[in-house]
């Protein structure tokens, strides 16, 4: 990476005895969707006040491209923050409310503070309700203000936090949609803190999993989703088939964990010791499913279940089977494909994959 436009170096924050945020290190680079994501009280609105200026780390330095920004307000900075909660002044119309982040950046006179303000109603497909004042407006419509007032400054990083968590369902994803766009046509930076992994998945080039105040794992939609580096990034994105147990052999061609269902290989390398527990993850895309009568696939490691539910969304179809010690697994295939097997609830099935898609997770 060139020089990041945000660097966050052991970033740390305390309030008084409990720590919100332990040590991050994340550098963003111009241009990148990066998606704080975690659980709530994990730390990542903490996270984006440092960054907007609002909140100035306990430890630590974070720098926009060269400079140590720890002591700069957050008026003198280049980083406005959008809110799940709008923020906008009550008392002032959705054109002034836009207007007000201008004039307090002098950047330019009346005349042009309207143009520019007008400009972003426009854009953002709110133009017609510039005069109206913010309680006559929608959810929707407020956040589309906010974004706006945001926007107009046209800042080189734009911070927001959960912005859409008020919204319903539908407007959602439409605002999902839009934002994606927004960022790849403007070029500005986004940092957005969210912790529905759907939004995180949709709209990021790469995503910060946060826990209890630390990173878990920074990587992109794929590499999380793939290849998760903590139990709790599997957990939490739930994409994940966990084969947990004792550690068997363990050495250059990979591992070996033995459970109530048998013994599982893994192409991964561990520090951890032979005799403790261990644990991999499967790619649900990559498991192939067959009745448990067909012949096995040689090469491959297998479990044994029964169909206990198949969820349909799109052409894809997620079927979970139970397996015998009483954990389930599930697998992702496309309907034409499942459509072949005819399955039904408590019809077993075999589970099947090759040891080179799993990931160890990390001790
Ligand atoms: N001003 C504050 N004073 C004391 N504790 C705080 C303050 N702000 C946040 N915290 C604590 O810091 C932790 C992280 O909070 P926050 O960053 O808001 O989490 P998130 O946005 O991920 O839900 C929480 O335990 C929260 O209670
Ligand atoms: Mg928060």
């Amino acid at each position: 990476m060139s020089v990041p436009i945000m660097t966050l170096d052991k970033v740390r924050k305390s309030y008084g005895d409990s720590v919100a945020v332990h040590s991050i290190d994340l550098e963003i680079a111009k241009g990148e969707f990066i998606a704080l994501m975690g659980p709530s009280g994990c730390g990542k609105t903490t996270t984006l006040r440092m960054l907007a200026g609002l909140d100035k780390p306990s430890a630590g330095e974070i720098r926009m491209w060269s400079r140590v920004m720890n002591d700069v307000p957050a008026w003198e900075r280049d980083t406005p923050m959008v809110w799940q909660s709008y923020a906008l002044f009550p008392f002032l119309s959705v054109l002034e409310n836009v207007e007000f982040g201008l004039k307090q950046r002098r950047t330019t006179d009346a005349v042009g503070r309207r143009a520019k303000a007008m400009e972003w109603l426009d854009r953002l497909g709110i133009a017609g309700m510039a005069g109206r004042g913010i309680d006559q407006l929608s959810g929707g419509q407020r956040q589309r203000v906010a974004l706006a007032r945001a926007l107009a400054l046209e800042p080189e990083v734009l911070l927001l936090d959960e912005p859409l968590s008020a919204l319903d369902a539908h407007l959602r994803v439409r605002m999902q949609t839009e934002l994606a766009r927004l960022h790849g046509e403007l070029g500005i930076t986004f940092v957005y803190v969210t912790h529905t992994q759907s939004e995180a998945f949709a709209m990021a080039n790469r995503i910060v999993i946060m826990s209890e105040g630390r990173v878990q794992q920074i990587g992109t939609p794929q590499d999380i989703y793939r290849a998760p580096a903590t139990r709790f990034v599997a957990e939490f994105i739930g994409a994940s088939n966990i084969l947990s147990g004792t550690l068997k052999e363990s050495g250059a061609g990979g591992i070996v964990i033995e459970n109530a269902l048998g013994r599982f290989r893994s192409a991964g390398a561990t520090g951890i010791a032979v005799g403790q527990d261990a644990a991999f993850v499967i790619a649900a895309d990559k498991i192939a499913l067959t009745r448990a009568a067909d012949p096995a696939e040689p090469g491959l490691d297998a479990v044994t279940g029964t169909v206990a539910a198949e969820e349909f969304i799109g052409a894809v179809v997620t079927i979970h089977v139970d397996l015998p010690d009483g954990r389930s697994m599930f697998v992702q295939k496309q309907q034409n494909e499942v459509g072949r097997l005819g399955l039904a609830r408590g019809d077993e099935v075999r589970l099947a994959w090759h040891p080179q898609d799993t990931f160890v997770i990390p001790g």
